[in-house]
């Protein structure tokens, strides 16, 4: 297409050539009524041809943007779990615009454009060979400093990138912690670090630019000074009686268009070079997804769950938080576990999830490593209310659903009933089809962290865990999440609460100690609550042994 395009493009400098020297000469209307005519058609073309170019790219672009797009997000989705800030992961999915973008732009135009400058240098020389010279002389010396643009601003392009995402991550922090800022009135050191990082960013972000446009108005001055030197060249042999004037005008315009291409090029070498490492990086982000084989669906587990030795790294720092953890839960138990602040008990937890990875060591369910199941047909055996709830920006009823665009009203109803917070939500605006808002902000913290444990019990799940549940609970709250535990078990799933206030254990058989990412101790739950400090077969910390006096 392009390389139509650019012949169609010699319209101009043929009609210019056969008029000033065809009809001109003679002196005949017709001739060049005949010439406007053709010229009028090639135009037509020409035009024709160019929109259905920049039609196709466009849908391609929307056809990589359609299939990358989700594909992106996934992974976007899933690098918080990595330790990557929120913003770093929203790039990812940025990268699909960027090349989206691009395409859809200028820029692939004059790239394929390029290719074709001989089709005009062939001309201009064809007319005479020291045009020719002249021109292609121009068209070398715009390549170099296309290529100068590339390996200048290169350098800069990673550095830009990785302060536009500090600076966005500031923004996304102080965004999120508004009311604290507010609050306690540190909105100026709050804008001052902003502003360092804005600088920071805006130095390199001059700096590409800099380069950019100083190469760019020297392309074009460099362009229009080839123009006229053309003309002059080709003035000074028609003087000499080896060109005819038509040839002159003729070759000045090819000239011009073989050098357009070339001028286009460094004007959107920027957006190039983004787009370029946008697609680098998606590849190497759909990479990392089509190596991971999806495992064959399980049955339901119904059993057990198994921990046998393991031990969990926080997946940013390679940190190991928990260490040599073993323990066993069969069908209808429910596990407590307590333990001083930082001990490695949510740790545990998003193992148990299979949130975070093992470093060594199993974690099974009905005999089956989590690591082996299906995503999501494992996150059907799975409720898990984790400790800071957070809720979708959806309704009351696609939350407890699990985002599920079809879900059966029955089970909502049921899981919101297990989690006594059916009637609460009935007293909403729009009940079930209440929107919570972009921050929850619809639902106070209690109702959030029931609305969560809702989600968490949405479909019977075999293993419900719980992660410090009663934080934000009034005592019907409590008495609703004891229920639940108990229904879990009546059902013959297994639940596991994290927890720190004793009534939150009244439904547990047994209780595991977490201290300093070990199990301290584990055992039935009475035996484990009355043992004095002094036991030498399960070692309790003080907190539990003063807990029990009061
Ligand atoms: N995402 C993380 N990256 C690195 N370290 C973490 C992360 N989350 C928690 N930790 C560390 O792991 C330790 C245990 O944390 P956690 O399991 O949350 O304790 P608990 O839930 O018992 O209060 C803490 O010292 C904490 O600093
Ligand atoms: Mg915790």
């Amino acid at each position: 297409m392009s390389g139509l395009i650019s012949l169609l493009a010699l319209t101009g400098a043929l009609y210019m050539m056969q008029v000033y020297d065809r009809a001109l000469t003679s002196g005949s209307v017709p001739t060049l009524a005949a010439l406007s005519a053709l010229a009028l058609g090639l135009y037509l073309f020409q035009g024709a041809f160019d929109a259905i170019r920049s039609q196709v790219l466009v849908r391609i672009g929307a056809r990589l943007d359609r299939k990358l797009g989700p594909i992106a997000h996934k992974v976007a989705i899933e690098m918080p779990r990595f330790g990557f800030s929120t913003t770093e992961s929203l790039e990812r999915g940025r990268d699909v615009d960027t090349v989206r973008g691009f395409l859809a732009g200028q820029g692939p135009a004059a790239l394929f454009d390029l290719p074709w400058i001989p089709v005009f240098l062939a001309f201009v020389y064809i007319l005479h060979p020291w045009l020719g010279v002249l021109t292609l002389t121009g068209a070398f010396v715009l390549a170099v400093l296309t290529i100068a643009s590339e390996f200048l601003t290169r350098r800069h392009a990673a550095g830009t990138r990785a302060a536009a995402i500090a600076r966005n991550a500031i923004a996304d922090s102080n965004a999120r912690n508004a009311d604290v800022i507010r609050a306690m009135g540190f909105s100026g050191h709050a804008v001052a670090r902003f502003k360092a990082a804005n600088d920071e960013h805006l130095t390199l972000q001059t700096r590409t630019s800099d380069i950019a446009g100083t190469l760019s108005a020297l392309s074009r001055v460099l362009r229009m000074l080839l123009q006229s030197g053309v003309l002059g060249l080709g003035a000074f042999l028609v003087i000499k009686g080896e060109l005819t004037a038509g040839a002159i005008m003729a070759a000045t315009v090819a000239s011009g268009r073989a050098l357009a291409p070339v001028d286009q090029a460094i004007a959107n070498w920027k957006s190039f070079v983004a787009a370029r490492a946008s697609f680098a990086r998606l590849r190497e982000t759909i990479g990392a997804l089509a190596t991971a084989v999806q495992p064959m669906d399980l049955p339901r587990a119904r059993r057990f769950l198994s921990v046998s030795n393991v031990t969990v790294a926080a997946p940013a720092s390679g940190q190991v938080i928990l260490t040599d953890m073993t323990l066993e839960l069969r069908a209808g138990e429910a596990l407590g576990i307590i333990g001083p602040s930082g001990g490695g008990k949510s740790t545990l937890v998003r193992a148990l999830v299979n949130v975070w990875p093992t470093l060594r060591g199993s974690i099974r369910l009905d005999g089956a490593e989590l690591g082996h199941w299906n995503e999501d047909a494992l996150g059907r055996n799975i409720g898990y209310l984790p400790q800071d709830v957070a809720l979708l920006d959806a309704t009351v009823e696609e939350n407890i659903a699990r985002l599920d665009p079809s879900p059966d009203p029955d089970k909502v109803i049921a899981a919101a009933t297990a989690a006594g917070i059916h009637e609460l939500i009935l007293k909403l605006p729009q009940g079930y089809r209440t929107p919570i808002g972009p921050q929850g902000s619809v639902l106070s913290a209690g109702q959030r962290q029931r609305v969560g444990l809702a989600r968490a019990l949405y479909g019977d799940p075999f293993l419900v865990v719980m992660d410090e549940p009663n934080s934000n609970l009034d005592t019907t709250g409590e008495a609703a999440l004891k229920d639940a535990i108990l229904a879990v078990k009546a059902r013959g799933g297994i639940a596991i609460v994290v927890a720190h206030r004793p009534s939150a254990l009244a439904a547990v058989d047994h209780i595991a100690v977490i201290q300093n990412g070990r199990l301290a101790a584990m055992g039935p739950r009475d035996e484990i609550l009355s043992h004095g400090s002094g036991s030498s077969v399960h070692p309790l910390p003080d907190k539990l042994s003063r807990r029990k006096v009061s």
